[in-house]
């Protein structure tokens, strides 16, 4: 029963910038099983996944898995064109950091669902991958990846559908990497993503996540798909059960295993080639492996080869145990390339000895960030009974550009609040100096909030006794951590208070 009286509303909106927090020693992991009522946790690593949380809006619904890589998850959460074209994931309390976001898509295990959504995802408000047809027979089309620099302490994941079927998501994966991971140069930070494009492992046979073979949890728990051959009639699959130096090194942390098997050329091909479809006019950041594990090259000087990139050479004469320092022994190498067409040929061409050699590939495209012009602004408020006991709150992210429009927003929406729950006797309170005054003095608003005072006129009218009072943004602390909350880049919030 709510009291009757002495409740106390407060609002807020506010400027702050976020410090960025320090590293861990573990990283920070959140999973979630979408549309899942419970936590759930899956075989073969005990994975543990959240039930479903953060969701702008859909439906839950029992899942197909289209890959049987994806995770052994029974629900997914689908949204509706009827909840409006953009549906998004706020993940909050998020320690600012490098993040690995994974999200995997699923298909609702219903008859009378189309059965292979097409729609678009974005992280942070950036697109970074749009579904093609035929996505659900491939498994490393099954989900999408990224790396992103998070400093406001959540994740906005938003899919945007194209009109062919729901989109629907089975899972989401939040994972902390090493704040320097996949350092590729000057131009990384804040602003730029890492869509994963392709990562293979070479030689193998079983596709692969770093935890299904112990890799460091700082790795991001990646997916390996498996390359037996490049398709070249005459590369042929190498493996080794030596142990590789060097392997699960700062700041990527790869698993030894990815360097235990191998592609290797032939004396009658001797270049060693893979081709890839891209999208073009871009930037990709390319990860090459390597460690010798072939029994016939046992020393420096014995293999030698250039690689080419589209037909530039990249790298020039790689001696992989002269450059890793040993056999068995793991060395990563790094470039970035702008790609104008849709092919992406990487070459490895002898120049010593017949037979080149790869261990895996990894393959980015270097995604800028969409600038953010405006500050989003959020909008919190309490709800409070006259000793100070929280009743009820609130926080919405707006996409406003004027602040007096959200404070009036936070205002409206504390009012709707207190009005909902039946409260009688009301003191608003909101450090929006202009607002209050406006609201107690009769004096002119700026045309563009007018609509927004006629609603709070009306509502203020539906408590017995109401009054309006101005509190500096210093006494309104708990209302600013709402607006926060609600947030992604910087916070601002009105703020107010009830009694
Ligand atoms: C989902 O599956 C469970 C059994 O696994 C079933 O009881 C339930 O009715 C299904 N829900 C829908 C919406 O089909
Ligand atoms: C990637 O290559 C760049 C440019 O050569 C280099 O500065 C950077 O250290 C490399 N990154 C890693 C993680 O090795
Ligand atoms: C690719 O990188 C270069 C060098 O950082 C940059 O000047 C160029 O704008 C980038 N191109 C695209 C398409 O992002
Ligand atoms: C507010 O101002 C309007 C127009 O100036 C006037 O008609 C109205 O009576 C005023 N209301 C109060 C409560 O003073």
């Amino acid at each position: 029963m709510m009291p009757k009286h002495l409740i106390i509303l407060l609002l807020t909106l506010s400027l702050a910038l976020f410090p960025s927090s320090s590293s861990q020693p573990e990283p920070f992991a959140t999973r979630l099983s979408c549309g899942a009522r419970y936590n759930v946790r899956t075989k073969p690593t005990n994975t543990l996944w959240f039930s479903d949380f953060g969701y702008t809006g859909g439906r839950p619904a029992n899942a197909t898995r289209p890959s049987y890589i994806s995770p052994p998850l029974k629900t997914l959460r689908y949204f509706p064109l009827s909840d409006g074209p953009e549906n998004c994931y706020n993940i909050n309390k998020v320690p600012n950091g490098h993040y690995s976001v994974r999200i995997f898509f699923g298909l609702v295990a219903d008859p009378n669902f189309e059965n292979e959504p097409l729609f678009e995802v974005s992280v942070e408000g950036t697109q970074i991958n749009s579904l093609r047809s035929g996505w659900s027979s491939h498994d490393d089309e099954s989900f999408t990846e990224a790396l992103v620099i998070i400093t406001d302490g959540s994740v906005s994941l938003c899919f945007h559908s194209t009109g062919h079927g729901d989109p629907a998501i089975l899972s989401i994966e939040i994972l902390q990497v090493d704040d320097k991971a996949y350092y590729f140069g000057p131009q990384q930070g804040q602003g730029i993503i890492l869509r994963t494009s392709r990562r293979l492992n070479c030689g193998a046979m079983k596709p692969k996540f770093d935890q299904d073979y112990s890799g460091d949890p700082w790795g991001g728990d990646r997916f390996w798909n498996p390359i037996p051959t490049f398709g070249q009639s005459s590369d042929q699959a190498i493996s080794t059960k030596n142990s590789i130096k060097q392997a699960s090194v700062s700041p990527n942390f790869y698993p030894e295993i990815l360097y235990q098997t191998a592609l290797l050329s032939t004396d009658s091909q001797p270049d060693l080639s893979y081709t890839m479809y891209v999208d073009p006019n871009r930037n990709y950041s390319i990860w090459l492996h390597f460690a010798e594990i072939d029994p016939e090259v046992t020393g420096e000087g014995q293999r030698i080869f250039d690689i080419l990139i589209n037909g530039d050479i990249a790298f020039k004469d790689v001696d992989i145990i002269h450059m890793s320092g040993d056999r068995f022994t793991a060395i990563v190498l790094n470039v970035t390339v702008a790609v104008n067409g849709r092919t992406l040929t990487l070459t490895m061409h002898p120049t010593k000895g017949s037979q080149a050699i790869i261990n895996a590939i990894e393959v980015f495209g270097v995604i800028i960030a969409e600038s953010k012009t405006l500050l989003e602004e959020g909008i919190g408020g309490v709800l409070s009974d006259s000793s100070g006991q929280c009743i009820m709150s609130f926080s919405e992210m707006l996409e406003g550009d004027s602040s007096i429009i959200a404070e009036a927003q936070a205002i409206r929406s504390g009012l709707f609040l207190a009005s909902n729950a039946g409260v009688q006797r009301l003191v608003l309170k909101s450090d929006a100096k202009a607002l209050i005054d406006v609201i107690n003095m009769n004096v002119t608003a700026v045309c563009e909030v007018v609509p927004l005072i006629l609603d709070i006129k009306q509502l203020l009218s539906s408590f017995c006794h109401v009054s309006c009072q101005y509190i500096p943004w210093v006494l309104n602390r708990e209302a600013h951590h709402l607006a926060k909350g609600a947030l992604r880049v910087n916070v601002a919030s009105v703020s107010g208070f009830v009694q």
